[in-house]
């Protein structure tokens, strides 16, 4: 494998990298791509058995979709069928950016990519090296299906290291992964705002993943406010109840009640790292990182922050809880899920 250390600035470095990473991808070969959400784990979307490797690189079942990223020049017909009016309003709003649409999928494309749903999910970056990538993969007419490049349920990574430290033997030489491009430090830091449009008729506009683009700013452009997911709704596994989890349990823990929280733990012995945006006083703490009390600088350090956090091995995370409004949707909805099966592990650890 080949990791190239350029910057996001086009050097011919990273030129030459993103046009040999472009034929890997031809070849059916995996590659880590840096996006302004997360860096992806991308493979050609029309190649069944190079998009089943991606599943067998991140442990994830075959059956969960996965996103298919397209140039800002692609066709979208060639990827979807009877595409709304709605579809064409939020491209026009929010693409190249961190938007992904679920429309019902063209004939043709093989249904790996949406785990065997009649349906495909599309975003079209803005990361220039993204970009670049796609421009590059089969001249621009390619799609690049990728998931988040972690391993099934683990923190998205938002750095190139990340994406080495996730897959460490699957990036060494002659491992799975044929090249991580290095676009920097992902912008937005948490996955794409997802909404299903499949369904208009009887559902209208579903947002099935929050994000960085909000609800507000979805209504704004559709007229009416999304709805949330039902059961019927597309499966999505970023919208598992468990998911993007670090290893050490994280507990959400109310400002007011945080101090009082971390007395009880150093009282019986325990160790902890905190993550606050309020608190400022983490003295008793393994580690603590105080994030920006504002959603997209909250939203930009999180995943990092937790990977740091969790390499300090301390017996639980501690994170400040944070307003319960729509602005911190996206924010609250990953921090909900790293936290989802610690629940009781405060509990015992005082016990
Ligand atoms: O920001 C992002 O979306 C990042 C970057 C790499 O683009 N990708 C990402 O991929 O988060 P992943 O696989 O970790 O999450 C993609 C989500 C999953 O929840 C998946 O189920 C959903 O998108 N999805 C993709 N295609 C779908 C479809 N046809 N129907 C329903 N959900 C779909
Ligand atoms: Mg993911």
């Amino acid at each position: 494998m080949s990791t190239e250390n350029a910057q996001p600035a086009m050097q011919p470095a990273l030129q030459q990298a993103i046009l040999h990473a472009a034929c890997q991808l031809e070849a059916g070969l995996l590659v880590g791509f840096p996006t302004e959400t997360v860096y992806g784990l991308g493979a050609d979307a029309e190649n069944p058995a190079a998009v089943a490797s991606i599943y067998a690189a991140k442990g994830r079942p075959s059956n969960h979709p996965v996103i298919v990223h397209l140039a800002p020049e692609a066709d979208l017909s060639y990827w979807a069928r009877d595409i709304p009016q709605e579809a064409h309003k939020l491209i026009a709003a929010f693409w190249p950016g961190p938007l992904t649409l679920i429309l019902k999928r063209a004939h043709h494309i093989p249904d790996t990519v949406s785990g065997g749903q009649d349906s495909v999910g599309l975003r079209c970056p803005s990361h220039p090296v993204a970009q670049a990538l796609l421009r590059e993969f089969k001249g621009g007419k390619g799609g690049v299906a990728a998931p988040s490049a972690n391993k099934f349920g683990h923190v998205s990574p938002t750095t190139a290291q990340h994406v080495i430290d996730e897959f460490p033997q699957e990036t060494a030489a002659g491992g799975a992964i044929a090249a991580v491009l290095d676009g920097g430090q992902s912008e937005v830091g948490i996955e794409s705002t997802i909404v299903d449009l499949t369904r208009l008729a009887t559902h209208g506009p579903v947002l099935l993943r929050p994000g960085d683009i909000s609800a507000v700013q979805l209504e704004q452009v559709l007229g009416v406010p999304p709805a949330a997911p039902d059961a019927a709704a597309p499966r999505a596994s970023g919208t598992l109840d468990a998911h993007y989890a670090p290893n050490t349990p994280v507990v959400l823990i109310a400002s007011a009640t945080l101090a009082q929280t971390m007395q009880q733990l150093k009282a019986a012995g325990r160790s902890f790292a905190l993550m606050s945006h309020s608190i400022s006083d983490g003295s008793a703490a393994r580690a603590h990182l105080v994030l920006p009390a504002e959603p997209h600088g909250y939203a930009h350090d999180l995943y990092a922050d937790l990977r740091a956090l969790d390499a300090a091995q301390a017996d639980i995370i501690l994170v400040e809880a944070l307003p319960e409004d729509r602005d911190w949707q996206g924010v609250n909805d990953r921090l909900r899920r790293a936290a989802f099966d610690s629940a009781g592990v405060l509990g015992k650890l005082l016990t």
